[in-house]
């Protein structure tokens, strides 16, 4: 009789399900929050106005692209897992400091909104990547890379937010 070979061990391993619901849960969060930061990244890159807000436009441009991508890696491995990507339905918004500005020239709100943005994404998948340790290599090793791109883009806002309190403007 033909039998289908699964593992035994590992994370794909039916004693593992309950350790995978947990990771699965995180990796849907994480799902959640590049798709939020990909329409606020988007709105941000064409609302501001001003000869200031030209070089960070053009930053959260190209941002969005890789958030994307960030969001379907994570959508990817939730399917490894045997999760389910969640649909549109399940989407709750929490990106409040990301709303557009009252002003459209103000860059300064957009420039911490991000770093928040940011910030929050790092600790989330710091967070993973303790949760993954020794149980899901696969999918730490994933989270690890795109915790490197956040940090890039953290450090990159933080510098726009330095030469605008050198400044004055904030
Ligand atoms: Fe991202
Ligand atoms: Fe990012």
């Amino acid at each position: 009789m033909a039998t289908v070979h699964t593992d035994t061990s590992g994370i794909l391993s039916e004693d593992q399900s309950g350790k995978r619901e947990e990771i699965i849960e995180f990796l849907k969060k994480a799902y959640w929050m590049e798709i939020e930061t990909v329409m606020s990244y988007i709105a941000n890159s064409v609302n501001p106005d001003g000869v200031r807000a030209q070089e960070i436009k053009e930053s959260l441009e190209q941002d969005i692209t890789e958030e994307l991508g960030h969001a379907q890696k994570f959508a990817e491995r939730i399917k490894e897992l045997y999760g389910v990507v969640p649909g549109s339905e399940e989407f709750s918004a929490e990106q409040s400091y990301l709303q557009p500005p009252d002003h459209q020239t103000d860059v300064v709100h957009i420039v911490r909104g991000v770093i928040e943005a940011e910030t929050g994404a790092i600790e989330h998948y710091t967070r993973i990547i303790e949760v993954t340790d020794q149980v899901d290599p696969v999918t730490q090793d994933m989270v690890i890379d795109i915790l490197h791109d956040e940090q890039g883009h953290r450090r990159l806002f933080e510098g726009f937010l330095r030469e605008y309190e050198a400044e004055g403007l904030a």
